[in-house]
């Protein structure tokens, strides 16, 4: 069903009415939740509001006690960590029979690329470019969480992330505001479907609200400060394309915005995103994030509590302030009544949303659980999502793909690891599920057909290792000393033709708390790609990793280099599919790839600046001892065929406000193997009232083209596509020049210009 949104506009900003959940219309709703809130006292009200986990994965300090005792007094409003069938009933039982008003518990999750069978990381899918994969990810992660006892998800991640020395890239969809929101939107659909009520759709939390990904220098939790215009522009949109399209849950985030943390920001939660962008779901913190406002040198427990609740904050997730304290902060004065009666009925119209008062175990089903997880058709979705995601970066001489007549000798750590296969959040995936290189290898051809040599172990480093161990990475040295194992490398790859070596970061270096200050291979594996350089073979660089890396060696010494991320459950079989050939690489990356760490932050929709670097010139900006451009732009990957672009046609060299230009280019496939391109328009607005960036992505389109064919690719251009937010946070175009670019990614592009005139 099609609904009609109305914008209207007051003081210069636009005010949209989000798209809304189907039950955001339900008129018996709004009755049913007041005839309930006239039963419930001030301690159930805020009951509501207080999330604990029940469960191992956690993320910091448990601080809930006794977490069933309180479900039996209403004391709490939804717990967290706890999944399957057996667990949820459990205490879904405790809320429905034992408490007075048999209020009905949410149960919220992790869900973040796949619940049992795992995609690819959010990092990898979105180099898919692929918004209906994405969704179908999304959806097919509903349909088993859904089958596992849970009915809300805290996923998406929308945070714009321009600083690869910070983890929780991975976790994202890169650097990208527009790339950003397509994805937010579809991952929505994905979870909520269109009815919020059915018992295979969960209820999304668009997450970190806000701005958590610009932390300083890339340090998890570290600082925020950004000027107003840059928020509007190159940060915000995500989050706010993911509350038009009907999200029934935002989390706030660790950091502060203009130095108020953002779980006690009131314009924050209150004025932008209730307000001005209308949001009508329930917010909840991140873990603990109201007690760290303590931290941050916002105040005791009271002070801090009463922040959040007077910020606009619904549910507190784990730190239990709002239970302690939330009686007195009433009865004292220093919250209103009206505040958390507004906070308990978002909480109940969540729940109502869910149809949990109709059936409040609606999502526990032993039949569901037994045929929706870890079902034939996900893991073929795994599969495919996983090649997708594949990025080729470098392929001289074609050496890729492999011919399986070749005598190959498989080298790294990661040939036969299943641990890191899956990445970071994935905690109900089951990485002993997840096909390694070697399985699949050994599936498809058999193994005595190719050579295998550890090379090295994952990580060398002892320091390292002792941080990455305790959260679930098992990484034991090899009992043969590292000389050893370069040694035996070498031997194996003498006897081959060419030599495929997979490297990487474990799956710990990346994701929450995972920051790191190099962000190259680690030089354990280096030394080992150096020593097989020497042997002259040819060397194919697979790489499984989180997060953008510097590669200079290796874009300089390794034949080909395939990024694989860390692709899932089915990693091994899409990953030796594209090496053979079976797939033709596709993706491209959403992340612009630093040659140094120097370089960070370096991003494609950069500003021109008054001295753009000019080689001939001393006083620009520049560096002296690097370049300015990144090894790898946003957009790049490469196929296995090669694809020429044609110049650009305009269909007018100008338009007015209410008029289209569309721009064709002829797209050929001049090599030998049909494949997929995904073509990518951009745009740069010569003269602003503000300085604008030097490109920024509008429009793209995956086109299949068989080998040898053209297709001509049309887009088109309206004025939305010009519009910005000015000095005044007003959205809007403004009338002069602009040059429209197309290309394969963000730096190899043909040129057009047009005009926008009255
Ligand atoms: C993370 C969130 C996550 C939450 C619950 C926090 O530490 O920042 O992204 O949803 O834990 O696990």
């Amino acid at each position: 069903m099609k609904k009609i949104v109305k914008a209207f506009v007051f003081l210069g900003i636009i005010y949209l009415p989000t798209i809304g959940i189907a039950q955001d219309k339900d008129p018996k709703m709004k009755p049913f939740i007041d005839g309930l809130m006239q039963k419930m006292t001030l301690e159930e009200k805020i009951g509501q509001l207080n999330l604990p986990s029940v469960g191992f994965d956690v993320t910091g300090p448990i601080v809930s006690k006794d977490v069933e005792e309180s479900i039996k007094k209403g004391l709490v409003g939804g717990v967290f960590n706890t999944f399957t069938p057996i667990a949820v009933r459990k205490l879904q039982e405790m809320a429905v029979k034992q408490t007075r008003l048999k209020i009905p518990l949410l149960f919220g999750y992790d869900v973040i690329h796949g619940h049992r069978t795992i995609f690819p990381i959010p990092l990898g899918l979105a180099a898919s470019w692929d918004l209906n994969l994405i969704e179908r990810t999304a959806r097919a992660a509903a349909d088993e969480a859904s089958a596992d006892g849970l009915n809300w998800t805290f996923s998406p991640m929308v945070d714009i992330a321009r600083d690869p020395r910070w983890g929780r890239v991975s976790e994202g969809a890169g650097e990208d505001p527009w790339l950003g929101s397509q994805i937010a939107r579809a991952m929505i659909k994905g979870y909520q479907g269109d009815d919020l009520m059915k018992n295979n759709t969960i209820m999304a939390c668009i997450k970190h609200f806000a701005l958590y990904g610009a932390a300083e220098a890339g340090r998890d939790y570290n600082t925020v400060d950004m000027s107003r215009v840059k928020m509007f522009n190159e940060y915000l949109p995500p989050y706010k394309a993911a509350v038009q399209a009907g999200a029934g849950s935002v989390m706030t985030s660790f950091n502060e915005i203009d130095g108020i943390p953002a779980s006690g920001n009131k314009w924050l939660l209150t004025d932008l995103l209730r307000k001005q962008w209308g949001f009508n779901g329930m917010i909840v913190t991140d873990y603990t994030a109201i007690n760290e406002m303590m931290q941050h040198g916002m105040g005791d427990e009271l002070k801090v509590g009463e922040l959040a609740l007077n910020a606009g904050v619904d549910m507190d997730m784990v730190g239990e302030i709002f239970l302690k304290h939330g009686v007195d902060l009433v009865k004292s004065g220093r919250v209103s009544q009206a505040q958390v009666d507004a906070a308990c009925r978002r909480m109940l119209e969540a729940k109502y949303k869910l149809g949990l008062f109709n059936d409040p175990y609606r999502y526990i089903s032993d039949e569901r659980n037994k045929s929706q997880l870890m079902s034939a058709d996900k893991l073929q979705l795994s599969k495919e999502a996983a090649i997708k995601s594949m990025v080729l970066l470098k392929n001289s001489n074609q050496t890729l793909p492999l011919n399986s007549n070749q005598k190959i000798a498989f080298i790294g750590p990661l040939v036969k690891n299943q641990r890191d296969l899956i990445g970071n959040w994935s905690g109900a995936g089951d990485w002993k599920q997840a096909t390694s290189v070697w399985n699949s290898l050994e599936q498809k051809y058999g193994i005595d057909h190719f050579l295998y040599a550890k090379g090295c172990n994952l990580v060398d480093d002892s320091l390292l290792r002792n941080k990455l161990n305790p959260h679930g990475a098992e990484i034991v040295p090899d009992e043969k000393s590292p000389q050893q194992l370069i040694d035996e490398a070498l031997i194996t790859a003498q006897q081959a033709d060419v030599v495929v070596a997979v490297l990487g970061e474990s799956f710990g270096m990346s994701g929450e708390a995972a920051s790191r200050s190099v962000i190259g291979l680690l030089d354990n594996q280096v030394d080992l790609l150096k020593a097989l350089k020497k042997t002259g073979k040819p060397i194919v660089l697979v790489l499984m990793n989180g997060r953008p890396l510097t590669l200079q060696w290796e874009e300089r010494n390794m034949d080909a280099i395939l990024e694989t991320w860390f692709a899932g459950t089915k990693a091994g079989s899409a990953i030796t599919d594209v090496l053979f050939g079976a797939a033709n690489p596709s993706g491209k990356i959403t992340m612009t790839f630093p040659r140094s760490i120097g370089q960070i932050p370096i991003y494609y929709n950069s500003k021109n600046t008054g001295r753009p670097f000019d080689i001939n010139q001393k006083y620009t900006s520049k560096y002296l001892d690097a370049a300015n451009d990144p090894l790898y732009p946003f957009g790049y990957g490469l196929s296995y065929t090669s694809f020429a672009y044609g110049d650009i046609a305009l269909n007018t060299s100008s338009i007015n406000p209410f008029q289209k230009i569309t721009a064709s280019v002829k797209i050929s496939n001049t090599g030998k193997l049909d494949g997929e391109e995904i073509v990518q328009l951009y745009i740069r607005d010569m003269v602003g009232s503000i300085t604008r960036p030097v490109k920024e992505l509008k429009s793209f389109q995956k086109v299949f083209i068989k080998a040898g064919e053209s297709k001509n690719i049309v887009f088109t251009i309206s004025n939305d596509d010009l519009k910005f937010y000015d000095s005044n946070l007003k959205y809007a175009s403004e009338l002069g020049d602009f040059k429209v670019f197309i290309g394969s990614n963000s730096r190899d592009v043909k040129e057009a210009f047009f005009k926008l005139t009255k």
